[in-house]
């Protein structure tokens, strides 16, 4: 049955979404507003905004999604990819939490109507998921560009460890809007770790390194994992370290990978696998100019196919929904699109992301 709110505060910070642990943000859009300290949204089971459709639906998810990651020992899925389109979320399960976030829409709605409708939301994922309240994390997604996207949400959250393909992982669901691992790319990863058997591994815009800690499952031999962020670059050692990986074979490299793919064409570097992921925008201090995939993306993939051994192979992937590579940029005809295969089946947004497998 469901259980009225116990209310904490939710917190917003200056990249203009809120994280909530049992209360809400307003969704005036990117208002940055504060809600009062002492706000508590008084809800009781008879004031919740009729959620069936939801329920319902998140219900019949479950059944089925979970008997498929049984079989497949999947442990971090998707059970809700936007099916209602009145409940524009998506839910993922990361083991014992879940993440729940709020994608943007334009619609306008009153702050204590959408705190209930929240909390509504939080209820029955509770209960269907058979998970404390306090395991059911709420976050906002605002359009964005740029890096606020991996900044801080103000919120510390708490790390956990989640086992995926055998492999281990940190995640938080709190302190970023991100959570640490992209569940759309657990079947890349994969493919990276099948490939990967003696291979010289290059992971670019590599976030937490899990793209590398496949690939030195795989058995890479070496391992390079470039990222501008400190912060990410101290989250991939830390998962290197909880999955044994030996860190004198599998450096970590902070840089602006223009940067880097300059001076790693100049020393003559080779790779025989690389992954490229970036982000559809930034526009960090760190770097001197701004990136921008849909501009850059035949550059970069240019530059990759310098370091590329005979034979070598390059993943390249964007999330950015309008992207057209274009391929008459690039320095080869060896392309193929393997989103298809990419994109998971939990996954019922068949866009999330796509995906080319690229050689010289
Ligand atoms: C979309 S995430 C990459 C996701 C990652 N490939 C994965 O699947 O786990 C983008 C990452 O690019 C990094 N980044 C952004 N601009 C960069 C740049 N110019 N050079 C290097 N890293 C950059 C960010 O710090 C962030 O970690």
């Amino acid at each position: 049955m469901l259980q009225p709110v116990q209310a904490d505060h939710g917190k917003i910070n200056a990249s203009g979404w809120g994280i909530l642990r049992g209360l809400v943000r307003q969704t005036g859009l990117h208002d940055n507003k504060s809600l009062p300290q002492n706000y508590t949204p008084a809800l009781s089971i008879h004031q919740m905004p009729d959620i069936t459709i939801f329920s319902n639906r998140l219900k019949k998810n479950f059944r089925h999604w979970t008997k498929w990651a049984k079989r497949r020992n999947i442990r971090c899925y998707r059970l809700y990819d936007r099916d209602v389109p009145e409940f524009p979320i998506a839910l993922d399960l990361y083991e014992q939490r879940a993440h729940l976030q709020e994608f943007e829409t334009g619609w306008q709605i009153g702050e204590e109507e959408h705190a209930r409708w929240v909390e509504g939301m939080r209820h029955a994922a509770s209960e269907i998921l058979e998970l404390p309240l306090a395991a059911i994390v709420f976050k906002q997604r605002l359009r964005q560009r740029g890096l606020a996207q991996y900044e801080k949400t103000g919120c510390k959250g708490e790390n956990f460890i989640v086992h995926e393909g055998g492999h281990l992982f940190i995640v938080n669901l709190e302190e970023y809007l991100d959570t640490g691992l992209f569940l759309d790319h657990r079947n890349t990863r994969r493919m990276v770790q099948e490939k990967a058997a003696g291979k010289r591994f290059l992971n670019l815009f590599a976030y937490t390194g899990s793209f590398t800690v496949y690939a030195a499952a795989g058995g890479a031999t070496r391992s390079t994992t470039v990222d501008l962020s400190n912060t990410y670059q101290d989250w991939a050692r830390r998962n290197f370290e909880l999955n044994g990986m030996d860190l004198a074979r599998h450096e970590l490299v902070r840089a602006d990978v223009f940067g880097f793919l300059g001076d790693a064409t100049g020393r003559c570097e080779r790779y025989d696998l690389i992954v490229m992921d970036p982000p559809s925008f930034s526009n960090s201090k760190k770097m001197s100019g701004v990136l921008d995939v849909q501009r850059d993306h035949a550059l970069l993939i240019n530059q990759c196919l310098k370091l590329l051994s005979d034979g070598g192979e390059l993943f390249f992937s964007t999330n950015l929904r309008s992207f057209n590579l274009d391929e008459a940029a690039l320095a080869t005809h060896s392309i193929k699109e393997i989103s298809g295969q990419t994109v998971p089946e939990d996954f019922r947004n068949r866009k999330i992301h796509r995906c080319w497998l690229i050689t010289r």
